[in-house]
């Protein structure tokens, strides 16, 4: 048998949100039998036309063989989707984003009901689904041999990284990477808001900020290296004490060009109480420890 003419083996996809249906399009263009359910059927009507089955229930996506994918809203419209259907037997991978604890108790709830679980978080958008190029990909965690067992049909659409047997570790590696997005996202407020006032064209500024920022985002595997070994003075270039004597030239920088410093005062304040704590040698990877409550 040649590899084309090899049987692709089913998914059942229940959510044709923005995502969801993205990720439909991917299993069918590969050749893989799909049946989808959506609570809003007329979502479903397109993928009809292009070869998916449309199940009438959530129980009938659930029970009509195969790998089941659920990517919905949220933990809440899982619940709401799958209320009263029979799932034992049947290996679920959930994809919906959720938080760790949602996610684990939903591995409990999948388990007690007899299913195999396995957990997902996206780092993609939708139109990086089906798109190998673009680099996108699942963090996967729960059954270790769920994952193993469906590895080829969940690479389809986007790349897949396991991460863990506990099932709320993709949640926890989705929401990590994304909340230091949103670090990088402020630092690049605070910067465009610096120049906005200015001469300066925004869109000569932004190669310079976006070289900056991903040049000093390689400093994450110094801090990485440090939090592992336990010393924070391993390796330090630019240390505590220096950095904080520069921040009153960031927040008179800000004061002098009218913009707020409320997305960085946060961070200066906790490196000063790091240096105030007697940590001038180290790096910054001491703040990592004054969030911990
Ligand atoms: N879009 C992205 O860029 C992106 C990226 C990464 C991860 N994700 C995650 O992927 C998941 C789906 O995202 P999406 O972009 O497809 O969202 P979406 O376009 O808003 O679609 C939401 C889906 O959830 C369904 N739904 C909502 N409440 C429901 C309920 N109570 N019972 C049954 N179904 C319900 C909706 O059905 P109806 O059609 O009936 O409303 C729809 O199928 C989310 O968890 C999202 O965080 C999305």
């Amino acid at each position: 048998m040649t590899q084309n003419s090899t049987p692709k083996s089913p998914v059942s996809l229940l959510g044709l949100g923005a995502m969801g249906t993205a990720l439909a399009r991917a299993w069918l263009a590969a050749g893989h039998p799909l049946t989808v359910w959506n609570r809003t059927p007329a979502r479903a009507e397109a993928l009809a036309g292009e070869g998916a089955k449309v199940a009438d229930d959530a129980a009938g996506a659930v029970a009509a063989g195969g790998l089941v994918v659920l990517c919905l809203l949220d933990d809440e419209s899982v619940g709401a989707a799958l209320d009263g259907v029979d799932i034992s037997g049947r290996d679920l991978v959930n994809l919906t984003t959720t938080t760790p604890e949602q996610a684990r108790d939903r591995a409990a709830w999948a388990g007690a009901r007899g299913a195999r679980y396995l957990d997902g978080g996206i780092m993609a958008v939708p139109p990086m689904v089906g798109v190998p190029e673009a680099g996108g990909y699942v963090f996967y965690s729960g059954s270790r041999e769920l994952f193993e067992s469906h590895r080829a049909t969940l690479a389809v659409p986007v790349g897949t990284k396991y991460v863990g047997e506990d099932a709320g570790f993709a949640a926890l590696h989705d929401v990590a990477l994304l909340s230091g997005m949103y670090g990088m996202f402020a630092g690049a407020a605070h910067a465009f808001a610096l120049i906005r006032r200015e001469d300066i064209d925004p869109v000569a500024f932004a190669p310079l900020l976006a070289d900056w920022l991903a040049a000093m985002a390689q400093g994450v595997h110094g801090t990485a290296a440090q939090l592992r070994s336990g010393d924070y003075t391993e390796g330090v270039v630019s240390n505590l004490a220096m950095q904080v004597a520069g921040t009153p030239t960031f927040l008179a920088t800000a004061e002098g060009q009218g913009v707020s410093a409320e997305l960085i005062r946060p961070y200066f304040e906790l490196m000063r109480r790091r240096l105030d704590a007697g940590s001038g040698e180290e790096d910054l990877t001491g703040v990592v420890d004054l969030l911990l409550r």
